[in-house]
C-alpha cells in the first residue's frame, strides 16, 4: 500500500527547515546506500552530525508524532533518524532499488528493520522538473511528487528510484520505520479497520458498537504487534 500523508509538516516548518538547508553544507548521498544502490545512487545528503540536520531533525520527529494518521497506518516501533537529500544538476538521479532491511543508526547502535519508507517534500513541485519518486509493484508503477510538506508511506519491500532532476532542485527528508505489526496485510488490516471506527465514532459517537469493534481493534493489535 502506498499512502499520502498531506501537511505533515506546516508551511512555517517548512519555512524553518529551508532556511537550515540554505546554509548547510552537502556530501555525496553514496555514503548511506548500500554496495548495490551506492552504484545507482546519484544525489547530495546533509551530514547526519551537521548543524542543520541537528536543527531539522527535532521538528521532522515532532510533527510525525504528533499526525494521528501517521500513526495509525504505521504503528511505529522505532523511527530512523531521518535525513536530507538533494537532487539537482549532475547529482539528480537514484536508479530502482529495494532498501536494505536493516539500517544501523550512526553513534548511538540502533539497529532497527525497514518495514515501511517514508518521503517527506521539502521543496514545491512547479520548482523542479523531474525527481518523481516511482514506485514499482506487480500491479504497476506510481509515480509520486507532491507538495512541500506531504508525505509519502510505502513498504520498505518495494522497489522504487528517483526520476532525473532536469530543472531546479528536489529537496525532501526521508525516513523508515519500523513497525510494531511486521506483516504489511495485518498493519492494513488494522488500518483500514482503525479508519471505520473513527468513521463510525463521528456519526454515531461511543455507541456499544463503536466500543465493541474498538475491543475487537485492540485485541488483533495485541495479538500481532511486538512492543
Ligand atoms: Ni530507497
Amino acid at each position: 500500500m502506498l499512502l499520502t500523508l498531506s501537511k505533515i509538516l506546516t508551511a512555517e516548518e517548512v519555512t524553518r527547515i529551508r532556511a537550515e538547508i540554505d546554509h548547510a553544507t552537502w556530501e555525496p548521498g553514496r555514503g548511506t546506500a548500500g554496495a548495490q544502490a551506492a552504484a545507482l545512487k546519484n544525489n547530495e545528503q546533509l551530514a547526519h552530525e551537521s548543524a542543520a540536520m541537528g536543527a531539522i531533525r527535532p521538528i521532522v520527529l515532532a510533527a510525525l508524532d504528533r499526525h494521528a494518521t501517521f500513526f495509525s497506518a504505521t504503528l511505529p516501533k522505532r523511527v530512523f533518524p531521518p535525513r536530507v537529500n538533494r537532487y539537482q544538476g549532475a547529482s539528480n538521479h537514484f536508479g530502482a532499488h529495494v532498501d536494505n532491511a536493516i539500517r544501523f543508526a550512526p553513534h548511538t547502535g540502533l539497529r532497527m528493520r525497514t518495514d515501511l519508507s517514508c518521503t517527506l517534500f521539502l521543496a514545491e513541485p512547479e520548482s523542479y522538473d523531474g525527481g518523481e519518486l516511482i514506485i514499482h509493484d506487480p500491479g504497476g508503477s506510481q509515480a509520486v511528487k507532491l507538495a512541500a510538506g506531504d508525505a509519502v508511506i510505502y513498504p520498505g519491500t518495494t522497489l522504487h528510484e528517483v526520476a532525473p532532476v532536469t530543472r531546479g532542485a528536489r529537496l525532501a527528508c526521508f525516513l523508515w520505520i519500523e513497525s510494531m505489526v511486521r506483516d504489511n496485510t495485518r498493519r492494513e488490516l488494522l488500518f483500514d479497520l482503525d479508519r471505520t471506527i473513527q468513521s463510525m465514532r463521528r456519526v454515531q459517537g461511543d455507541d456499544a458498537n463503536t466500543i465493541a469493534l474498538t475491543g475487537t481493534y485492540h485485541n488483533l493489535l495485541r495479538m500481532w504487534a511486538d512492543t
